[in-house]
């Protein structure tokens, strides 16, 4: 990640100055560069919110925001140069992408596909459900997913800066509206085409991957082992984009792959609780199954199978997608009020708590039609913002 401003790419027609980072700077004005940069990204997030809430057309407001180079340009730079220069390897910045690592080798690699599978298995017999598949079947899926190929193909949706380029088990594609480095790929997720499955062995699908050049609009069904979202989805001002990018997500994968979603969140204890339900409802009604959840001080961590090809959701009758919301779509005047001081630091009983709230909604998909709403009940008053800052 050698990448400092526009050292790798030259500038380009429109863009900005880099935002540089002065390598003798003391711990005072390195925090001044941090809230500088941290500025510019949540800048950028503000503004499409603002837009959204007075346009309220969230496609057209999509469409300037990609065709606005020099602001994306600028929040480009402003994400490398924190994650490079001030998300030190001990901290959350970089404590997201090794979580999302680790996620992956316990579960393809460390035997957590077959516990998974295993345990559908216990429990669609518990409940006499016929659907699920015979056991040898459910075996040969997991050793399929296992064996199949060396490495594991990884989608990383806003990639930026690549964070997992330099990992060997997986075949990484990252793409990015508007890439901070050269081997990610320029792509609107929201705007990708989907096509058929491709129907090569392992090692070539590998290399159709490997061979991918910007930009990216349209790719195969089924062709990653993992999507990530790490702070994505609260990039959008719509709630509805956020549930687009999940649905992909849910076509891209292969059948029992993972979505690894981490959103930003600095508040203590379960207070958005409420919220995190309702997202793990909203996903999993997509055809997606909870197997981790974590909350860092900053952020929530979360880790979604795919269990089915289809989806259960009916976006006519439920209302899944006003259900991944965050606070900050209910802030009006008080959202530009940011406070970065620093949040106390949970104790693992307050963790076990949040989790164990993520982890206790019953399994069957929500049903509004039940009155079981839960985006009527949002907690409005939530001012949390997205933590960028993190010193
Ligand atoms: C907050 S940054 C997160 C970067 C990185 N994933 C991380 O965890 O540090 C969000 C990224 O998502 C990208 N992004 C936003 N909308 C996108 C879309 N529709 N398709 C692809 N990338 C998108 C932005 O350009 C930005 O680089």
């Amino acid at each position: 990640m050698e990448l400092v401003g526009s050292a790798q790419f030259g500038k380009r027609e429109g863009e900005c100055e880099p935002v540089r980072v002065a390598a003798s700077a003391g711990p005072s004005s390195s925090k001044l560069e941090q809230e500088k940069l941290s500025g510019v990204v949540k800048g950028v997030h503000r503004k499409l919110r603002r837009k959204y809430r007075e346009v309220g057309d969230f496609e057209k407001i999509w469409r300037e925001h990609c065709e606005d180079e020099e602001t994306l340009s600028e929040y480009a730079l402003a994400m490398k140069n924190l994650a490079d220069h001030h998300w030190a390897r001990s901290c959350e910045g970089e404590g997201r992408i090794e979580w999302c690592r680790s996620v992956c080798q316990e579960y393809f690699q460390g035997g957590g596909l077959k516990r998974a599978l295993e345990k559908d298995e216990k429990s669609a017999r518990h409940s006499g459900s016929a659907t699920v598949a015979a056991p040898h079947c459910q075996q040969d899926e997991s050793h399929r997913m296992n064996h199949q190929s060396g490495k594991v193909r990884l989608l990383d949706v806003g990639s930026c800066f690549n964070p997992f380029l330099k990992f060997d088990e997986f075949v990484t594609v990252g793409i990015d509206i508007v890439p901070a480095v050269e081997s990610v790929h320029k792509c609107d997720f929201l705007n990708l085409q989907l096509q058929p499955p491709l129907q090569l062995a392992p090692d070539d699908t590998n290399a159709f991957l490997l061979q991918l050049r910007s930009p990216i609009d349209a790719l195969p069904a089924e062709l990653f082992h993992v999507v990530v979202f790490s702070l994505l989805l609260s990039y959008f001002p719509s709630p509805y984009q956020r549930w687009i990018c999940c649905k992909k997500a849910h076509e891209l994968l292969a059948l029992h792959g993972l979505l690894l979603v981490i959103t930003p969140d600095s508040s203590h204890q379960n207070r958005h609780a409420l919220m995190m339900r309702s997202w793990r409802v909203a996903v999993e009604s997509l055809g997606f199954k909870r197997y981790r959840y974590v909350k860092f001080s900053h952020m929530h961590l979360m880790a979604f199978r795919k269990v089915s090809l289809k989806t259960t959701s009916d976006l006519v009758s439920r209302n899944y997608p006003e259900m991944l919301y965050i606070p900050q779509d209910f802030n009006n005047a008080d959202e530009e009020d940011y406070s970065d001081v620093p949040v106390p630091v949970r104790s693992g009983f307050e963790d076990d708590q949040l989790a164990r709230c993520f982890a206790e909604l019953p399994d069957a998909p929500y049903d509004s039609d039940s009155g079981e709403s839960q985006s009527s009940s949002a907690p409005f008053h939530e001012l949390d913002d997205p933590v960028l800052l993190q010193s």
